[in-house]
């Protein structure tokens, strides 16, 4: 169901926000088909995300998450299977979308808030309540105060803040993050996982996202995707079962730390960890 943004007498008002199915039925990649270089990067994968479920894939360098990411977000042509969105397959890029990558990718040139208008700019849609919008993101992001810095001004924390708005200022129905967090310290790193499970919470897209981080995975999840090294497969599917808002220090909730010990188990298993 797609969100909208309008302005009335009291200013902006927000549809409520529910995010879209997204079926991944038997999808697989392979590079370089019909050369003698070709490399099954991702097996075939299913997944059924049902709309505003918050979906995470944890697995090591190399094992197809970005793959499997640019084919949900339709940048990227699967060798197999299809991706339905709503019941409607997928065949080019998804417009309803935010994306946000570990590499926050502001330009440099544009302050903190027109980083934020430009997906609005580039639409051409109205742009007062757009400006709204983003005054009450960065409000809610504890970013008042850089709304007209530029960038290289920011800290990490607050630029991939920057990018987190960027990506949710459309009120997008799929929020698509790709290691969003991987550059930021452990401190930073938790608080920005804070404010975007507050911000899902509130706003419900469906949220496919992608970590290395087995504690990030488990405490924002609703489901937890365990891939394989290479050649990619989700080899385990967690469901956590626990209410938001979930602690920051998670080893506070014995629960969450049983789920992570899972996690761990199923990757020195696989030869990921060893121990
Ligand atoms: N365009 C490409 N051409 C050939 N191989 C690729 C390409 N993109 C990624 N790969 C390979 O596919 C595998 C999966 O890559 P990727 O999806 O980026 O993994 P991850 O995000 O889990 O680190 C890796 O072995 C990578 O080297
Ligand atoms: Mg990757």
């Amino acid at each position: 169901m797609r969100s909208t943004v309008t302005t009335g007498n009291s200013g902006l008002r927000l549809a409520a926000t529910r995010g879209v199915r997204i079926e991944i039925d038997g999808i697989n990649k392979v590079y370089g088909e019909g050369t003698g270089y070709a490399f099954e990067a991702l097996r075939p994968t299913t997944v059924d995300i049902r709309p505003g479920e918050f979906v995470s894939v944890v697995g090591p360098s190399g094992c197809g998450k970005s793959t499997l990411m640019l084919i949900v977000a339709g940048l990227l042509r699967a060798s197999q299977g299809t991706v339905l969105v709503d019941d409607k397959p997928l065949s080019g890029p998804l417009i309803d979308v935010g994306i946000a990558f570990q590499d926050h990718l502001l330009l440099d040139f544009r302050t903190a808030e027109d980083n934020v208008l430009l997906p609005a700019v580039i639409r051409r849609l109205p742009l007062a309540p757009i400006r709204e919008r983003t005054r009450e993101l960065f409000e809610r992001l504890g970013l008042t105060k850089a709304t007209n810095r530029y960038p290289h001004e920011l800290s990490g924390g607050m630029r991939q803040r920057v990018s987190l708005a960027r990506a949710l200022v459309l009120q997008p129905s799929v929020l698509l993050m790709d290691e969003p967090f991987g550059a930021l310290d452990a401190l930073t790193r938790v608080q920005v996982r804070h404010d975007l499970e507050q911000l899902w919470m509130t706003e419900q897209p469906t949220v496919l996202f992608i970590t290395h981080s087995v504690e990030e995975a488990v405490g924002l999840s609703d489901r937890v995707l365990v891939m394989a090294p290479s050649p990619g497969q989700v080899v385990e599917e967690l469901r956590i079962d626990l209410p938001r808002p979930r602690p920051v220090a998670l080893g506070e909730k014995p629960a969450l730390a049983a789920y992570s010990k899972r996690i761990y188990d199923h990757f020195a298993r696989l030869g990921v960890i060893r121990r």
